[in-house]
């Protein structure tokens, strides 16, 4: 399969193509698409049509895939979704006898004069024809199929035996705004079993997203089995109960919570997530967030502070004390979880790995006369520094491994190395700062795109947390801040949305908070929209009727246009609102 040469997400690649923000999105059709396309028209491929009988093509049972080399995970792809949702068997055209020629097919093929994740879709008389930049323009070429096809083609299973499934000539142009188009899902504060993690990632791809940004490790859960430290998962994977909604909450969940993915059940996400050209990027969040791995392993901790040995798995929420000593054994012990991550995550689909970096409290380390004597061995001026000086140490690391670092935007104070990067979350100013030193940026300011955030002011809304973040409010998120220099806005690689599951105790909770925000977020990523005032959400909201048929057919349990249903609500459970807009930092 074609990963390496996928993307290139060193660089925003609008900012070299011309695809920025002015370009013209035509959203005002019939076809419903979300993100929408660059551009959509009715002309169809070959159509020798003159206007008599159907402007429609029929997938059918002799309908055949012909899929060129370079295509073959779209060609498994479509058989495995379309196939099975309207039980056709979309055999591959070189096995059809007699070789029917190019005609009643679904034609995939790989056109290097496109833009990577570019593709074409044509449909008319003959079939459908998609041709893509790279592997994984065909296959955003595909999802843009299965959505043409209707509701039904979401479904897993064929509701009516003859269903025929249509597609309306049609000729879409269409290529991402962002190379980096992405989804944080927090899998420490609540464990998703695998089989949800892939049911995301299916998610993702569906609304063109290529970038899963796993976050495994944190204070209240340490999910990815490492071999060589097997307490990690033993102990730091389990907690005996759980804070119920916000930290001031009186409830406490009294079943005890965990789980975690073996070594085998990564290689399977990272090869799922690869298949539809999503980049998987693991978070191992060091050195705060990190309460689980040293209940599993006190000598991580501040040790000559506070005894470590009486730490458990946290089990309420907040910013922790409890951060892992700045000594060489930590460090060691971190390069050897590294290693096994490495091993898991392939340089190839996961060029960047996050090292978190982010509210790493220092109360211990100031205190501490260990970590004093390390501030004082380096030189350095403060704990910021101390910080900055565990982080340059794994940048080294990293670097020397073929991989680039990532981090948390608090990675910048006490100076950041020069190839890292930097997840922008406190607002836009830490990405604004990277940028115009030169890190590349992932923009996901909490004001704007983390999700745990509530997304209506009214009372029913279950555990609210953050500012009121409307459907149309992500769709108004704007990546690049205004200002920014042309220079600097190269370094913005792209944006996503943030999934803190404190109050997302399962799938269906983390569900309502995503869907259909996700949605929003997608065409702002994926698609050329004009600036924030003059995007017409009207237009987004009439797509999203056909796209709610969409969620309904996957089965996602998303917030309704009307509010929480009743099982959605969670009367009583303490959250913790923000009042007023977010202020524009
Ligand atoms: C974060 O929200 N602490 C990155």
């Amino acid at each position: 399969m074609d990963t390496e040469s996928d993307t290139d997400m060193g660089a925003n690649a609008n900012a070299d193509t011309g695809r920025g923000r002015d370009t013209n999105v035509d959203i005002g059709t019939d076809t419903e698409l979300i993100p929408a396309p660059v551009r959509i028209g009715d002309a169809g491929i070959s159509d020798g049509d003159s206007g008599g009988g159907s402007r429609a093509f029929p997938l059918a049972p002799s309908t055949t895939i012909a899929a060129a080399p370079g295509t073959e995970n779209t060609e498994r792809w479509l058989r495995s979704t379309l196939g099975a949702a309207f039980g056709l068997p979309l055999a591959p055209q070189s096995a059809v006898e007699g070789g029917e020629g190019a005609a009643n097919s679904i034609r995939l093929r790989i056109d290097p004069a496109l833009d990577p994740e570019g593709y074409r879709l044509g449909a008319g008389p003959t079939g459908v024809e998609i041709a893509g930049g790279s592997a994984a323009g065909v296959f955003w070429g595909a999802q843009t199929l299965r959505q043409l096809l209707g509701p039904a083609a979401f479904r897993r299973a064929p509701i009516s035996p003859d269903s025929r499934p249509t597609i309306a000539f049609t000729d879409i142009e269409d290529g991402p705004r962002f190379p980096w188009r992405g989804m944080m899902l927090d899998v420490a504060r609540h464990f998703l079993p695998k089989d949800d993690v892939l049911r995301y990632l299916d998610l993702l791809a569906a609304h063109k997203l290529n970038v899963f940004h796993f976050h495994l490790t944190d204070d209240q859960g340490w999910r990815i089995e490492i071999k060589r430290y097997p307490r990690l998962t033993e102990v730091g994977s389990w907690r005996s109960r759980t804070k119920h909604g916000h930290r001031a909450s009186e409830l406490w969940d009294e079943t005890p919570h965990g789980g975690y993915y073996t070594q085998d059940d990564i290689r399977e996400i990272v090869a799922y997530a690869t298949e539809r050209h999503i980049r998987v990027v693991p978070e191992i969040d060091i050195p705060g967030h990190s309460q689980a791995a040293i209940a599993a392993y006190p000598e991580l901790g501040n040790s000559d502070v506070i005894d470590t040995t009486t730490l458990s798995v946290w089990d309420t929420w907040g910013i922790n004390a409890n951060v892992l000593a700045p000594t060489d054994n930590t460090l060691r012990f971190f390069e050897g979880v590294l290693e096994e991550v490495l091993a898991l995550f392939p340089a190839a689909t996961s060029p960047f790995i996050h090292i978190g970096g982010d509210e790493c409290r220092k109360d211990q380390w100031k205190e501490s006369p260990a970590a004093q004597a390390r501030i004082a061995e380096f030189g350095l001026a403060n704990e910021d520094e101390l910080q900055s000086w565990v982080i340059r140490h794994f940048d080294t690391w990293l670097t020397a491994r073929g991989r680039r670092l990532i981090g948390w935007d608090e990675i910048l104070e006490g100076g950041l190395p020069s190839g890292a990067a930097v997840s922008s979350w406190r607002g836009y100013g830490g990405g604004i700062t990277a940028a115009e030193a030169g890190h590349d940026v992932v923009m996901c300011p909490e004001q704007h795109v983390y999700l745990d955030h509530r997304q209506d002011g009214g009372p029913d809304e279950p555990m609210p947390i953050g500012f009121i973040r409307t459907l149309e409010d992500v769709y108004r998120f704007e990546p690049v801040p205004a200002g920014l220099s042309e220079e600097a806005t190269r370094h913005i690689l792209g944006t996503q949305a943030n999934v803190w599951t404190e109050v997302m105790q399962n799938r269906s909770r983390v569900d309502y908070q995503v869907f259909p925000r996700l949605a929003a977020f997608a065409e702002v990523a994926w698609s050329s929209l004009p600036a924030s005032a003059d995007r017409d959400f009207a237009d987004f909201e009439r797509r999203m009727t056909m796209h709610y048929a969409r969620l309904d057919a996957l089965g996602v349990d998303y917030r309704p246009p009307g509010g929480p249903l009743p099982r959605q609500q969670r009367p009583g459970v303490l959250g913790r609102p923000i009042e007023g807009p977010p202020p524009n930092v």
